[in-house]
This record gives C-alpha cells, sequence and structure tokens, in this order.
C-alpha cells in the first residue's frame, strides 16, 4: 500500500490527539484513505516534556527543517497555535510544494490573505476544519456540503468558553467572575481568558466562516466586537424573566448589497434551539437560500474532537495529493452581490437596556425626553426591585433602533444626576 509522510508541529493537546488516532485508527484510515499514513517528525520546542502519548526519539525533534526539508514529507499538520512562528511553517512549507493543514484560526483570520494566496501560487490548498468547532465539520460543510447555496446569514455560537459562563451564571444564579473561575477550575478557560470572554476567539472564527461563505477575507478591524465580561448576573435574571437567554453570538448577515458583521452578547428567546445550547457546546445557525436553516451543533473545544477534524483534513488532502492537482479550484468564491461592510452605526436592532437611577419622581421623564430626542421608541419598562439604597434598575425593551442613535442618547443619559452606573445595553435578535 502506498506511504504518505506526514511532518506535524506542536506536540500539545490536538497534537497528541492527532497521534493517538493515528494510532489507534490506523487500520480504518488504510481503509478509508486508501494509504498508509506515516508520521516521519513531530516537532515541538520542548522534547523533555512528558506528553500523552510516547514517541520514539527518532521522530521527535526541535528543529523544523527536519520537517521543512524532507522531500519525502508530503502533508504538514500545523498545530503550534499563535502567529508566528506557526505562519512561517506554514508559509516555508506551503513554497516547499507540501499540503498544509491547521487548526490556527486565529492566524488564518490574521494572516489569511497571505497563506491562502500563497497556496494558489503553488496549487495548493489549506486544510482548516478543527479551525471552527472543534469536531463540528461546519467547514466541510459551507464548502462541500453547501456549494450551490448562497448564505443569507449565520448565526454562531463559536467560543465554549463564553458560552459555559453564561449557561453557569444563567442555571447557577453565580455572577461573572464566579462562573469565570468556575470554568478555569474544570479546564475550559485558560488563565488568560481575554480572548475567549472578550469575543475575540469568537470574531477570529467568524472571520474563517465569512470567507468560506462570501470569499471575502474581512479586516479584523471592520467587525465590531463585545465580549461578555460586562454582563451582569442581573442581566441574565431580568433577561430570563422576559423569555430571553444571553448568548455571545457571532453574526453574519446579508443586508441587500451590504453584509453585516459583529459578535456581541445578544438577547435570544428561550425557545430558539440557541438558547438552548449550554456549557462549552458550540452551535452554528446558517440560513441559506436553497437548503433553507440548517443547525449544526456539538462540543465546541476539546483535543479529542479538534484532532478528529484534522485527521478528516488528512483525507481531504490526500485525495488532492492523490489527483495530482489542485482538485478543488478555490473554495471560497467571492459573492458578488455583496458590495461593502456595512458600518456598526448604520445597523439597527432592538434592544434591551439596564438604567441603575435613583429612586424618585421623574427620573423616568427625563430618561424618555432624551430618547425621544433620538427618535427611539419604548416597547416596555420594568422597574425592578432596589438593589442598593436609594438606587433602583430600570430595564427598558426598545424597537428597532439606529446603533448610531442609541450609543448618542446613552452617552447623553449617562451624564443624568440620577444615572449612578453606566447604562448595559445588550442587543436583542428575534431569530
Ligand atoms: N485545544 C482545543 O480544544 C482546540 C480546538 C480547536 C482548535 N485548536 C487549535 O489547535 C492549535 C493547537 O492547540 P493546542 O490546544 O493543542 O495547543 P497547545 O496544547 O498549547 O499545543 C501547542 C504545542 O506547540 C508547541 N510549540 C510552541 N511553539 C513552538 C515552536 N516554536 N516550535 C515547535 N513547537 C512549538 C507548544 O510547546 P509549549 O507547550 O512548550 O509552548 C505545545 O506543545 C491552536 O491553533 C488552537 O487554536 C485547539
Amino acid at each position: 500500500m502506498k506511504k504518505i509522510y506526514l511532518g506535524l508541529f506542536g506536540f500539545g493537546n490536538v497534537g497528541s490527539g492527532v497521534i493517538k488516532i493515528l494510532n489507534l485508527r490506523r487500520s480504518l484510515l488504510r481503509k478509508k484513505f486508501g494509504c498508509d499514513l506515516v508520521l516521519k517528525k513531530v516537532c515541538d520546542k520542548n522534547l523533555t516534556k512528558k506528553r500523552e502519548v510516547h514517541l520514539s526519539r527518532d521522530i521527535l525533534t526541535s528543529d523544523a527543517n527536519q520537517i521543512l526539508n524532507d522531500p519525502n514529507i508530503d502533508i504538514v499538520i500545523e498545530l503550534v497555535g499563535g502567529i508566528h512562528p506557526a505562519k512561517e511553517f506554514i508559509m516555508q512549507a506551503l513554497s516547499k510544494g507540501k499540503y498544509v493543514v491547521t487548526a490556527n484560526k486565529a492566524l488564518l483570520a490574521e494572516q489569511g490573505k497571505e497563506i491562502f494566496n500563497l497556496a494558489k501560487e503553488h496549487g495548493k490548498t489549506i486544510y482548516f476544519e478543527a479551525s471552527v468547532g472543534a469536531g463540528i465539520p461546519i467547514i466541510k460543510s459551507l464548502k462541500d456540503g453547501l456549494a450551490p447555496d448562497r448564505f443569507k446569514r449565520i448565526f454562531g455560537i463559536l467560543n465554549g468558553t463564553s458560552n459555559f459562563i453564561l449557561s453557569a451564571m444563567s442555571e447557577q444564579n453565580i455572577d461573572f467572575v464566579q462562573a469565570l473561575n468556575l470554568a478555569k477550575k474544570y479546564g475550559f478557560a485558560e488563565r488568560d481568558a481575554r480572548l475567549d470572554i472578550q469575543g475575540i476567539d469568537s470574531l477570529h472564527k467568524l472571520v474563517v466562516l465569512v470567507y468560506l461563505c462570501y470569499g471575502k477575507l474581512v479586516n479584523l478591524d471592520d467587525v465590531f466586537v463585545d465580549g461578555i465580561q460586562h454582563i451582569s448576573l442581573l442581566d441574565v435574571i431580568y433577561a430570563k424573566e422576559l423569555g430571553y437567554q444571553i448568548k455571545l453570538l457571532a453574526i453574519a448577515e446579508k443586508q441587500g448589497s451590504e453584509l453585516e458583521l459583529r459578535v456581541h452578547p445578544t438577547l435570544i428567546p428561550q425557545e430558539h434551539l440557541l438558547a438552548k445550547v449550554k456549557g462549552i457546546n458550540n452551535a452554528i445557525y446558517v440560513s441559506t437560500d436553497l437548503a433553507g436553516d440548517l443547525l449544526f451543533f456539538g462540543p465546541g473545544a476539546g483535543k479529542t474532537a479538534a484532532a478528529s477534524a484534522v485527521v478528516s483534513d488528512l483525507q481531504d488532502a490526500v485525495r488532492d495529493l492523490e489527483a495530482g492537482l489542485f482538485r478543488r479550484k478555490s473554495f471560497a468564491i467571492e459573492d458578488k452581490a455583496v458590495k461593502k461592510l456595512r458600518r456598526i452605526d448604520q445597523t439597527e436592532s432592538r434592544y434591551y437596556v439596564r438604567f441603575m437611577v435613583v429612586d424618585r419622581p421623574g427620573v423616568l421623564s427625563s430618561i424618555s425626553t432624551i430618547l425621544a430626542k433620538y427618535d427611539i421608541s419604548i416597547a416596555s419598562v420594568t422597574q425592578k426591585e432596589r438593589k442598593r439604597a436609594r438606587i433602583v434598575p430600570i430595564v427598558m425593551i426598545f424597537h428597532e433602533v439606529k446603533e448610531r442613535n442609541m450609543r448618542l442618547a446613552l452617552e447623553k443619559i449617562e451624564n443624568l444626576a440620577v444615572v449612578k452606573e453606566v447604562p448595559v445595553p445588550i442587543r436583542i435578535e428575534q431569530i
């Protein structure tokens, strides 16, 4: 049976998972792939660290060139993460005519243009199934399963850590910090969880999905991002009372010739399937013109799930390699109907806003006067029980309002003497 040689960068969580699967499922993979996958070299900067799987000394190396300069290695798997030196490993592998599999969403989102262009130049494709949703086969579904479709919108719960935190707050009535600590305790959050809770990881994944659906690699700066760090238990409780769950959503939505892209906490109706996605799970709700509304769901992290996706990419790489040509001309075809990105201040949303105000007559009317000035129409107002001496939460729900108007009105309201905390606005999606 033909042998295909692999080189792997990064003997960490996912890297170890990939090695395990290659050993454990060798016979199945031989049958499915029609070849024998041979792991020739594994490169990691730390050769003494204790690992989950044993590798013989002649396979392990700390010298990247032993993979990059080996003409027998056909496929390079990059599982180092981060930008550098992951980018250099991939660029050099492509330049040397190798196929590349990666799980690195941060790198694809930040430097994808250069990488995809180089791949094209060398008649190669990059495979990146594990970069979004870990084991959920969302990448293949978007590029192959929905090949003839045009995408109307995507709503994604793309970060397991944030979803775990919001779920824990909602189910256990604990505040943000307690929920974050719980996520750390269970190993669902890094010690530095900023990328997750500030929405950056979701942004990276959204950029990858937008590339597949609309053929555009957008600049990260062009996407509005807000994380969950300022969501309080009060908001979670009040949202629930109003029939909503708060989720960190990554959203891409075609509006005529414009594409709206944003990542932010969102109130979604409790009965919607996305509201029922709990814990570290991810879900991607995709609406297309032909297939209709689809939901992809599963664990959004985990070395076994991510490793499964990486190995599934090896199958595609082997097929392309065997075909001996660039089989897929390009899988990310530009949607020419999309002319530009819509700026966040041009978007319109329904809103939930919590104000913390002094409990005294006339407060509501001073807030309403400012709202009216900015053409903001109130759908409902609820005054909650006092939280501190003389300070009372007021929750307002608004009909569709221009983002810019809402921002300007809230700036004015925040400066009223009777308003004691920065108002908390959360967008509502009636998915
Ligand atoms: N973990 C998941 O659930 C998951 C899911 C989907 C996608 N991903 C993606 O998969 C990739 C890998 O994630 P991971 O969780 O496996 O990370 P990880 O456990 O930190 O593994 C990365 C490995 O690469 C090594 N490394 C760092 N710099 C290197 C260098 N210059 N040369 C060679 N090796 C180097 C690290 O060594 P040190 O430990 O010594 O730094 C570590 O062993 C990332 O892009 C991540 O976003 C992860």
